[in-house]
C-alpha cells in the first residue's frame, strides 16, 4: 500500500538573480535524491515523518492543514498536501516520510526537491494522472505559498531532470545539454539564506539604475551558454562562468569563502567558475579538463572548501514503487 517518489537536488549554472525579474537561467539536476513515501493512516490525520530535518512525528489533522504555526521544516509539505487535497477534494488519512542523499546545508534545493517527489507519490496513491507540467506548477505554487518568492528553477530542475534553459514561472523549460557535465563543485561550510538574499539584491534594484543593466548582461550571457552546450565547448563556458561571477559581484551576493574557493580552482586549472546559487554561501562550481580536475579537488579542500562527488544532468521526478 506505499507508494515511494524520489526528486533531484539542483545546482544553478548561469543567470541566478536575474532569473527572478524575468531573465532566463540554465540548471543542472544533481544525482543526489530526496525519497517520499506516502502511506495510509487510520487516523485520519497528516502524520510526517522526516529524520532528515530533526522531524520525527509530525501531526496534523486535515482541516488544520496550513493553519496554526508551521515548523519551518514541514511548511513546505503541508502546503503542498492542502493544494493537492483541495484540488482533488480528498479527506483521507497518511503517513509521510522523507529522506534525503544530502543535507539541507548545501543549497542542493531540497524543498524543492521534496514538494517535487511528494506531488509525484500523491498523485500515484491517489490513482490522479499528473503530467510533469502539472507536477511542476502545483510543487511550485506549494513553494511560493511558503517562501513567497523564487523563480521556480529548482523545482523545475526537481521535476524535469538534465540540464535546463529555464525562464520563470516556466514559460520556457528546454533541456540543452545530454549527461554529465565535466564539473567540479566545492561546499563553502556556509549556509546560504535564499529568501534574505533574493530581498538584498531586490532593495539594491530599487535603489540603483545600473542593476537592470547588469540583468541585461547576464540575459546575454545565459543565451550564449545555451549555444555553447549544444557545441559542448566547455573552455568557453568556463569563461562565461567568470564573466557571471564578476557580474554577481557587482550585486554583493559573493562572499570570502566563495571568492577563495573560485580563485583557487582558477589557479589550479579551472576554465572558469562562480557561485551557485543565491550567493553568500553554499556552493561554487567550476568547468574543469579531466586533466586538471585532481588538481582543483585538492585546492579546494586545501583551502577549506569540501569537494562535493556530484555528477550532474539526473533523471526528474519518477517513482520507486507503486501500490
Ligand atoms: O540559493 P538557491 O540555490 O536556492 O538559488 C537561488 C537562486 C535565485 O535566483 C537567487 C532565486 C531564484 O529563486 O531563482
Amino acid at each position: 500500500m506505499k507508494v515511494t517518489a524520489s526528486a533531484p537536488g539542483k545546482l544553478m549554472l548561469y543567470g541566478e538573480h536575474a532569473v527572478v525579474y524575468g531573465s532566463p537561467c540554465i540548471v543542472t539536476a544533481v544525482d543526489q535524491r530526496v525519497r517520499v513515501t506516502v502511506e495510509p493512516n487510520g487516523e485520519g490525520e497528516i502524520h510526517v515523518c522526516s529524520p532528515n530535518v530533526g522531524l520525527d512525528e509530525y501531526h496534523k489533522k486535515i482541516s488544520r492543514l496550513g493553519k496554526d504555526d508551521l515548523p519551518k521544516s514541514m511548511a513546505f509539505v503541508e502546503m503542498l498536501v492542502k493544494r493537492f487535497y483541495e484540488k482533488y477534494q480528498i479527506n483521507e488519512g497518511i503517513r509521510i516520510s522523507t529522506e534525503s542523499d544530502f543535507s539541507t546545508q548545501f543549497g542542493f534545493g531540497s524543498s524543492a526537491a521534496v514538494v517535487a517527489a511528494l506531488t509525484k507519490a500523491l498523485s500515484s496513491y491517489f490513482y490522479k494522472k499528473m503530467e510533469n507540467r502539472e507536477i511542476f506548477e502545483m510543487a511550485y505554487q506549494a513553494v511560493l505559498d511558503v517562501q513567497g518568492v523564487g523563480s521556480g528553477f529548482d523545482v523545475a530542475a526537481s521535476v524535469y531532470g538534465g540540464t535546463i534553459y529555464y525562464v520563470t514561472p516556466g514559460t520556457v523549460i528546454e533541456n540543452v545539454y545530454e549527461g554529465n557535465l565535466p564539473m567540479v563543485v566545492g561546499y563553502t561550510g556556509v549556509k546560504a539564506d535564499t529568501p534574505t538574499l533574493i530581498r538584498q539584491v531586490a532593495e539594491l534594484k530599487r535603489n540603483e539604475g545600473w542593476v537592470e543593466a547588469v540583468f541585461g548582461d547576464i540575459t546575454d550571457l545565459v543565451n550564449r551558454a545555451k549555444i555553447l552546450f549544444v557545441k559542448q565547448d566547455f573552455e568557453q563556458l568556463g569563461k562565461l562562468m567568470n564573466k557571471n561571477q564578476k557580474l554577481l559581484s557587482t550585486l554583493n551576493v559573493s562572499s570570502v569563502e566563495l571568492d577563495k574557493l573560485i580563485k583557487v580552482s582558477k589557479e589550479s586549472g579551472a576554465n572558469g567558475a562562480k557561485l551557485s546559487g543565491a550567493g553568500g554561501g553554499d556552493c561554487m562550481i567550476s568547468f574543469t579538463a579531466e586533466s586538471k580536475r585532481e588538481n582543483v579537488i585538492e585546492a579546494i579542500k586545501v583551502a577549506g572548501g569540501v569537494w562535493m562527488d556530484v555528477r550532474t544532468g539526473a533523471p526528474g521526478v519518477r517513482l520507486e514503487s507503486e501500490k
